[in-house]
């Protein structure tokens, strides 16, 4: 019934309004971030730069059944995109690897590399002749695949490229490459057309 122990509204209330209004402004701060992004997107449209692989072949394949050994020669043409409009793009930290089976025939980095807006760099690369080891099971797998006319190599690359996004300072995303390529025994040439996906272990937004 004692109704004046209740503190009269305006008594206690600063420290709430306070923390009201603060919370107000930081989602309209929310809310402000979340336009500029979105209109710096729209105006921008950010593309994440793409290492895609436009031809390989099968330079030499030799394989002694004897001896159970394998010789392997690739080349591989792959183009590096950036399709941004406005910004130039970095790639670096490149590096590949080639491998038939999970046995390795060639690795190898590139050297960090520029790319203009709206262009693109083409990569070539020419392995040197591996030999490898093949156990009994594999070398008959190779036997039948061979008789197909075609053997399965595996492309792998992992990139990093850097760009700026208007304002917003340099954006970094890691890009993956992970291509199957079938190559005709006789040399044939193929376009796989295989493109890098953003890898999402390495995104970073950075000043
Ligand atoms: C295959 O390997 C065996 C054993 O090393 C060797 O004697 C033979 O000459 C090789 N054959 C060819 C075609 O190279
Ligand atoms: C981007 O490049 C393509 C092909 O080179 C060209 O046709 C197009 O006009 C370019 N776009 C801009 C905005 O520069
Ligand atoms: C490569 O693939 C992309 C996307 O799937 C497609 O737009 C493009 O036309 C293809 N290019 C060739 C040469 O097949």
């Amino acid at each position: 019934m004692q109704r004046q122990n209740f503190p009269p509204h305006d008594h206690t209330h600063p420290l709430f309004k306070c923390v009201v209004m603060i919370a107000s402004l930081l989602a309209i701060l929310v809310i402000i971030a979340g336009i500029v992004v979105c209109i710096g997107y729209k105006t921008m449209k950010p593309k994440v730069p793409e290492i895609i692989v436009t031809r390989a072949e099968l330079d030499a394949v030799d394989f002694n059944h004897s001896n159970l050994l394998l010789t392997i020669k690739v080349s591989l043409v792959m183009t590096a995109e950036n399709a941004n409009l406005k910004s130039r793009v970095s790639f670096y930290d490149t590096s590949f690897s080639l491998n038939f089976n999970g046995h390795r025939i060639a690795k190898w980095a590139i050297e960090p590399f520029g790319i203009n807006a709206n262009s693109s760099v083409i990569v070539n690369y020419i392995s040197q002749p591996r030999t490898i080891h093949l156990n009994a099971v594999e070398g008959e797998d190779l036997d039948r695949s061979m008789e197909l006319n075609m053997i399965s190599v595996d492309l792998k690359g992992n990139s990093k490229t850097r760009w700026r996004l208007g304002q917003f300072g340099p954006i970094k995303f890691g890009v993956h490459l992970n291509c199957q390529l079938l190559l005709p025994v006789d040399s044939t040439t193929i376009f796989p057309n295989c493109s890098s996906r953003v890898a999402l272990r390495f995104v970073i937004l950075s000043r």
